[in-house]
């Protein structure tokens, strides 16, 4: 599983191979800058790899042409190309007549889209598409396309499954393991542009000079394939390693602190990307710690940064006991009325959802609320909530139901996608970051298949319209096989996986009730843990009368968040979609659920039912591929999902056990009892 996506086994079929090898194992680069030298490294290995040759010619003697800024433009006039249409970061690749010749062509007006464009030329052949007459356009929608790691300087990962951190902090900056550079490349070919280093629950000693050697030796690392680094930085950072006695966002000592910090950053680092804030979030220090906003302790932050042309990502992930507000909705209380207050290089970062990360939750209510302050969108790769490294899912689906979801901000089709690209509110910056599921386990992530979802993370930021099926469909092919029936059976069972894991854990928008503290596993009884809104009962809410929270009118009125007409169709149980009902409301066991016809509580069964039979069932698809994919794949995979039959069933007879204490009802007929 090492080599990712990026397998470039040799093609069989000899005609194609031949085909292939006619048109692109020449090549010519228009240049020998950092970038052009590892596009020529990628296309050595990569053709070598697929085609048996590879290699570089004058321009004259090239069946493959890459060309950045001034040799792309002539190139592209004289073929009548707009490159306008690249952007800054995107690519052309064109089959033309070049005097006699068909020559294909990657034209771009920077390196870093030439580069782009060579990872994109190289998936149509590995997934063994025709080269003939392309004609592809493509730039990202969105700006900072950004992972996240929750990696601390112990090389503990927090909610990591994949091992160790793929930082060694300990031999750095020396050091250089060419794990560092494969990571790039898998970046860089799905057009990752940044990387967050290190935790949000951020260790200052990050801001030290030992630290910064070893963070330049990273980015120096990154720099040809278009990565930047950025840091998670404490809020407290002047206090605990700068010797003042306040971190105050007003105050000018502290303030001239930051821009000292900063400035010495850019001294080791150039291009440095910024930092990312978790601030009075979870017991972290912040502006609030000095009775400021977040505004005023971002635009500080921003105001040291934006000389260098640096960017704030000022999370907006925070809740607190003491608010004596309901959870879901402390997020939008506090960040609503900031909208405007931020400085033009802050970005304010937004989990997809309102609690955290759950297996699925609606839209967080922020996205469509700020047209003066752009937002990220945060995502979690990692998979915290669903089972860690063991399970079988694949986050495509979840992702597009997220950023397809309609905010109605500006009236219909004011999708979550259109509000991070910036395109809703013209916002001059957008970004989007992923909770990096990348530790130092020999594949990764802990699991072949969760490959896939750093894979789709990637495409998104990059097309967040892009169908999660089509981003299946290629990934399959260039990870596992391009056999059309393996590729059938695996995208099948990817885009099953995430609804039936929901079904396995918390189905009709249940939510909040795994094990405490480590979110591993079912505990839909959690009740005593010292802030009320880390309990599963606070979500939950199950009693004689009936199961879920009450964010209605009639309860906390959390759905007032949310533009017409979704507040008043999330209002009223009959118009609320199933999969948010108990989300949104507190329904009587008795409840009839539109779509089956049955109780809430046989449906309710019925699902995790359902959930366990079909985890069994995507095992036995499994089964099937036996023989048709590389057996060290296949093998592990297949004790990984040995684990999530066992653990689907853990959740099936937990959850209705406990919640049948509640309801006083029988097991539906025909159903096995849960032991
Ligand atoms: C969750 C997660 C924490 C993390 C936090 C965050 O609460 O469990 O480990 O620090 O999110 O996103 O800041």
């Amino acid at each position: 599983g090492y080599r990712l996506w990026l397998k470039y086994d040799p093609i069989n079929d000899d005609d194609l191979k031949a085909t292939y090898a006619k048109q692109v194992s020449s090549f010519y680069l228009s240049g020998d800058s950092d970038t052009m030298k590892v596009i020529g490294e990628e296309l050595i290995f990569a053709l070598n790899g697929m085609l048996a040759q590879a290699k570089q010619v004058n321009a004259s003697q090239a069946g493959l042409i890459v060309a950045a800024g001034d040799k792309a433009s002539a190139l592209a006039a004289r073929h009548k190309l707009d490159l306008k249409a690249a952007g800054d970061e995107g690519y052309l690749v064109y089959q033309v007549k070049h005097g006699n010749a068909e020559k294909v062509m990657i034209l771009a007006n920077t390196e870093v889209g030439a580069l782009y464009g060579t990872y994109r030329l190289l998936r149509q052949l590995q997934t063994r598409q025709p080269l003939a007459d392309m004609a592809i356009v493509s730039q990202p929608d969105i700006q900072l396309r950004v992972l996240n790691h929750w990696d601390n300087l112990d090389r503990h990962v927090e909610r990591g499954y994949a091992g160790e951190s793929i930082w060694d902090w300990h031999k750095l900056p020396d050091y250089r393991y060419q794990r560092y550079v494969d990571y790039a490349r898998a970046n860089a070919s799905i057009g990752i542009n940044g990387t967050v280093l290190n935790n949000v629950n951020a260790d200052p000693l990050i801001l030290t000079d030992h630290y910064l050697e070893k963070v330049k030796a990273l980015a120096d690392m990154f720099r040809p394939y278009g990565i930047k680094v950025y840091l998670s930085v404490k809020f407290s950072s002047p206090q605990l390693i700068g010797g003042l006695d306040t971190s105050d966002p007003l105050d000018e000592d502290v303030q001239q602190w930051w821009q000292a910090k900063v400035d010495d950053i850019y001294k080791h680092i150039p291009d440095f990307g910024g930092f990312l804030v978790k601030a009075n979030s979870e017991g972290q220090p912040g502006p609030g710690d000095f009775g400021r906003t977040h505004a005023e302790g971002a635009n500080m932050l921003a105001s040291a940064l934006a000389p260098h042309g640096g960017t704030v990502m000022w999370r907006a992930f925070v809740y607190a006991n003491e608010k004596n507000e309901e959870r879901s909705k402390q997020a939008y209380s506090e960040f609503k009325p900031l909208d405007g207050k931020f400085d033009d290089n802050v970005l304010v970062q937004v989990k997809n959802g309102p609690i955290d990360f759950q297996p699925r939750e609606p839209f967080s209510p922020l996205f469509g609320a700020t047209p003066e302050t752009p937002l990220m969108m945060e995502f979690q790769i990692t998979m915290e909530y669903l089972g860690f490294s063991t399970h079988f899912v694949y986050l495509g689906p979840m992702y597009e139901e997220v950023l397809s979801a309609d905010t109605y901000a500006r009236g219909e089709g004011s999708t979550v996608a259109k509000v991070i690209d910036g395109s809703l509110f013209d916002n001059n910056i957008s970004g989007m970051a992923g909770v990096a599921n990348i530790g130092s386990d020999r594949n990764w992530t802990g699991h072949i298949i969760l490959q896939s979802n750093w894979y789709v993370f990637g495409r998104m930021a990059w097309n967040p319209e892009i169908s999660a099926e089509q981003v299946a469909d290629e990934w399959v092919r260039m990870t596992l096989s391009n056999d059309n029936e393996v590729v059938a059976t695996v995208t099948d069972m990817m885009m099953k996986s995430h609804e039936i894991t929901v079904n396995t854990m918390t189905p009709l928008g249940l939510h909040h009730i795994m094990g405490a503290g480590h979110h591993y596993g079912p505990a839909p009884w959690v009740d005593s843990l010292g802030r009320a809104d880390w309990n599963s009962v606070y979500y939950h809410r199950a009693d004689d009368e009936g199961i879920g929270f009450d964010r209605s009118p009639s309860g906390v009125n959390a759905v007032e968040q949310y533009f017409s007409p979704l507040k008043e169709q999330l209002a009223d149980p009959a118009t609320t979609p199933e999969k948010y009902l108990l989300w949104f409301h507190h329904l009587p066991w008795d409840y009839q659920i539109k779509s089956s016809g049955r109780t809430l509580w046989n449906e309710l069964v019925h699902r995790y039912y359902k959930g366990a039979d079909d985890v069994k069932a995507l095992e036995q698809q499994w089964d099937s591929l036996k023989g048709e994919i590389d057996p060290l794949q296949f093998h592990q995979v297949q004790m990984a999902m040995d684990i999530h039959v066992k653990e689907a069933l853990w959740w099936r007879n937990a959850c209705v056990l406990y919640f049948q204490q509640f309801s006083d009802m029988p097991i539906p007929d025909g159903l096995p009892k849960p032991e």
